[in-house]
C-alpha cells in the first residue's frame, strides 16, 4: 500500500510526528520563510492593515501579524474621530498599543489618516466653521497626532482621496471651509512635526492610467514645484475579480511618479471575489494570479517600497460590510489558513530576481 505525499509548503504542516500505515514521518520544523523575510530580501515592506479587537482578542491573529508581516497600519484608530471625542481631547490608547506592538515585533507602521472627509467626529461635521477655524483645527490635530508619533511613523498618509473621479478636487469639509490650499498646508504642517516621516497622498482608482491618475499626478507635480515637502503616492488598491488595472498601465504610472522623484505605496490591496465567474476554487485561483502581478508590478518598479494590504484574513475585512456581500477578499481565509493568493505571493518573493 503506497504512501502518497503530496509537495505542499512545509509550514502547512505542524512539526511533529505523523502516523500513517505504520511507517512514521518526521515532519521538520518550519523552513520555509515567511513573507516579511521574503520580502526583506527584495527590499520593501510588505504588510497589512491592522484592526484594534482582534489584535486584543485574538492569539491567531496576533501570531500570524506578527509572524508574516514588518510593516503595518492602524485601519481606523489614527483617524480623526476615534483620536478625537471632543474638540479639546485626544485619545491614544488604542493607537497607542498598536505601536507598541509594532515595535516589540520589530514592524514598521504607516500613520493613516491625517485628512480625510470620512470618519470625522460628529462635533466637527456639526460646527459652522470660519476659514480660520478649520485651519487651527487642522493644523492643531497634525501638530499634536504627528508629533504624539515622532520618530515611530515610516510613512503617513497626510491627505486621503482628495481628488473626485472626475479629475476635480472632491467637495470635502476642508476644500469647502479652507479651499484648496488645505493640502499643501497639510503636508507642511506634517514635516514640520517629523521631519524624518515620508509623506504620502493616498487614493483609489488612479492605480493605472486615467482621467483620476492623470490629476492625481498634476497634483503632485505642482506640488513639488510648490516645495511642499512630499515623498510619495500611495495607491490604495481596492480591486477585484472583475476590475483591475492592467499591470502595464500601473508600471506606466509608477514609472512617471519615479520621474518625479517620489515613491510609491501599495497601501490598501484587496481583492473581491464576489463578481467574478466559476467555482470558489477557481476565483481564488483567479485572485491569487491578481495578487501576484500586482506584488509583481511593484518589485519590478523601483521606487515602489511596499505593499500592503488592508487586512490579511478574511476574519476581519471590511469588503463584506461595505458592499453588503459575502467575500473573501484577503490571503488568509477565516481560519487563519493561508489561502492561494498566499502561495502566490510567498513564490512569486521566492523567485530568483533574474526570472521575474
Ligand atoms: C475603512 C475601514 O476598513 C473600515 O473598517 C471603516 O469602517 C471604514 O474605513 N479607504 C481608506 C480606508 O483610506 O481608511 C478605508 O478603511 C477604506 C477605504
Amino acid at each position: 500500500m503506497g504512501l502518497i505525499i503530496q509537495a505542499q509548503p512545509f509550514f502547512a504542516l505542524n512539526p511533529g510526528n505523523v502516523t500513517a500505515n505504520q511507517i512514521t514521518i518526521k515532519i521538520a520544523q518550519t523552513t520555509t520563510p515567511s513573507l516579511r523575510t521574503l520580502a526583506a530580501e527584495r527590499g520593501i515592506k510588505i504588510g497589512t492593515a491592522v484592526r484594534d479587537l482582534p489584535l486584543k482578542n485574538e492569539p491567531n491573529y496576533q501570531k500570524t501579524l506578527a509572524e508574516q508581516f514588518n510593516i503595518i497600519t492602524p485601519e481606523n484608530v489614527m483617524k480623526f474621530e476615534p483620536l478625537r471625542p471632543t474638540p479639546d481631547s485626544y485619545n491614544f490608547e488604542k493607537a497607542d498599543e498598536m505601536v507598541a506592538f509594532a515595535s516589540r515585533n520589530k514592524m514598521n507602521l504607516r500613520g493613516h489618516v491625517l485628512v480625510w472627509h470620512n470618519q470625522l467626529p460628529k462635533w466637527l461635521k456639526e460646527k459652522k466653521l470660519s476659514r480660520d477655524e478649520a485651519i487651527s483645527i487642522l493644523r492643531d490635530h497634525i501638530y499634536k497626532v504627528v508629533g504624539h508619533y515622532r520618530g515611530q511613523i515610516m510613512a503617513w498618509d497626510v491627505v486621503n482621496e482628495a481628488m473626485a473621479d472626475d479629475g476635480r478636487l472632491r467637495n470635502t469639509i476642508w476644500l469647502q471651509t479652507i479651499g484648496p490650499e488645505y493640502i499643501e498646508m497639510a503636508f507642511r504642517w506634517a514635516h514640520e512635526a517629523d521631519p524624518d516621516a515620508k509623506l504620502f497622498y493616498n487614493d483609489y482608482g488612479g492605480e493605472g492610467r486615467g482621467r483620476k491618475s492623470d490629476a492625481i499626478y498634476r497634483l503632485v507635480e505642482q506640488l513639488l514645484l510648490k516645495k511642499v515637502p512630499i515623498d510619495g503616492v500611495g495607491l490604495q488598491m481596492h480591486v477585484g475579480l472583475n476590475y483591475t488595472p492592467r499591470p502595464q498601465e500601473i508600471a506606466n504610472n509608477m514609472l512617471r511618479l519615479s520621474e518625479l522623484g517620489l515613491e510609491v505605496h501599495i497601501t490598501e490591496m484587496d481583492v473581491k471575489i464576489q463578481d467574478g465567474y466559476g467555482t470558489r476554487k477557481e476565483r481564488l485561483v483567479a485572485q491569487a494570479n491578481i495578487y501576484r502581478q500586482m506584488l509583481q508590478v511593484c518589485l519590478k518598479a523601483s521606487n515602489c517600497k511596499a505593499f500592503v494590504m488592508w487586512g490579511f484574513t478574511d476574519a476581519h475585512s471590511w469588503i463584506p460590510q461595505f458592499t453588503n456581500r459575502p467575500d473573501a477578499a484577503l490571503i488568509f481565509d477565516e481560519n487563519y489558513q493561508p489561502k492561494p493568493a498566499f502561495y502566490a505571493l510567498v513564490e512569486l518573493l521566492r523567485q530568483p530576481v533574474e526570472v521575474r
